[in-house]
């Protein structure tokens, strides 16, 4: 980790002194320009970006989205940008996202035919969802906020004893991070099945697909866990008939998108039990405004979209070798279907 940062820094360095003897000495440098866009970020993160993309490739220089010079760009990177900014942007030749979903990008579908959506694939990231996903299924399964409220009271006594490894946990969307977070429950022990869109063969794990499978997986499964991504499919797929069909006590996880759920249709099957437990890092609305009522709920647990966050330094590899393929009219990897949405 050492070695790598001396190198980054030193690399860097290089790269940013020969840019300035290149740009001084040589006419017509031709910087690739990247129209950047991140909502509610620092400028300190958009530096990162450029520091890190600039470590693969000195020419690319980010600007940001609602500037003049943006129009000059030939790919946009973008997070929940505002998407009617693409039409000024007349050199256009691919778009970027700055996160693995790309339901932000294609919604209102703003994008032109022609133009390429590419998303983020990132190891690290289907890492990081895997132990949210882990926690919140132990926090329910060891019943964490029950203890915790006893050890508030200074109360030392065992709560009633929970068999955590026989309930069966549903994954919903079995792609690049589902599959890491199947496997990796599997490993621990967990009795799991996933769910996706096509037929799946995953060794020794009970994979099932398409309307009845997941039916099957509504009515058989203890925990339910939303890796899907948002698409016209998948929009209001949780609830009040989906919910029904859980079993009483479900516990219900969901890191895919808000617009997955009908958020007052989770709501009151909180209320009523029938969900003993909603653990959410997504909503209809982010940031979750102030006085929605589900931070009223009890049994439901809010965590501000952060189970698997962006990670420049892992990420900037694949966004520099993207950018690169857009500018050289080939097709990038972790090209979006834009007909299916993801
Ligand atoms: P992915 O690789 O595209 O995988 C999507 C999975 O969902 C695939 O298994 C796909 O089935 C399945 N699917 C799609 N539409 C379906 C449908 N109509 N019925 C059944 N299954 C369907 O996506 P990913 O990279 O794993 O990411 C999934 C989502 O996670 C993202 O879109 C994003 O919304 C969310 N995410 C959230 C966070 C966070 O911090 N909360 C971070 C990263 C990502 P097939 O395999 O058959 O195609
Ligand atoms: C985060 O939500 C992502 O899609 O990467």
């Amino acid at each position: 980790m050492k070695f790598f940062f001396i190198g980054f820094h030193a690399s860097i360095i290089t790269k940013l002194i020969f840019n300035v003897h290149y740009n001084e000495r040589v006419i017509g440098f031709t910087m690739t320009i990247v129209a950047f866009y991140s909502q509610n970020a620092s400028s300190e993160l958009q530096q990162d970006w450029q520091e890190r993309l600039n470590f693969y490739d000195p020419s690319i220089k980010l600007v940001s989205l609602l500037s003049k010079e943006a129009e000059k760009a030939t790919t946009a990177l973008l997070w929940k940008a505002p998407l009617e900014r693409i039409k000024y942007l007349k050199k256009l030749k691919g778009l970027i996202s700055l996160g693995q979903g790309v339901d932000h990008i294609l919604k209102n579908d703003l994008v032109p035919e022609n133009i390429p959506v590419v998303r983020i694939v990132d190891p690290f990231m289907a890492k990081t969802m895997s132990h949210w996903v882990l926690l919140s299924i132990l926090s329910y399964t060891r019943d964490i906020y029950g203890y915790y409220g006893q050890e508030k009271s200074k109360i030392y006594k065992a709560r009633k004893e929970i068999d955590f490894l026989s309930p069966k946990i549903a994954i919903y969307g079995i792609g690049e991070i589902g599959n890491v977070v199947l496997k990796d429950l599997y490993n621990l022990g967990f009795n799991v099945e996933g769910w996706s869109r096509t037929k799946k063969n995953i060794q020794n794990i009970l994979c099932n697909h398409g309307h009845d499978g997941f039916v099957k997986m509504l009515k058989s499964c203890n925990i339910h866990v939303c890796l899907l991504p948002l698409t016209k499919s998948t929009n209001g797929i949780f609830n009040k008939e989906t919910f029904s069909l859980m079993k009483k006590n479900s516990c219900f996880i969901n890191a895919g998108r808000g617009d997955h759920v009908v958020e007052e249709d989770l709501l009151e099957s909180c209320k009523t039990g029938h969900i003993s437990n909603a653990i959410l890092d997504v909503y209809k609305q982010e940031p979750l405004p102030q006085n929605h009522i589900f931070w009223k709920q009890e049994n439901i647990r809010i965590w501000p979209h952060v189970a698997a966050e962006t990670n420049p330094q892992t990420a900037a590899k694949q966004i520099a070798n993207a950018i690169k393929c857009i500018n050289e009219g080939k097709s990038p990897p972790n090209m979006v279907d834009k007909k299916l949405g993801y």
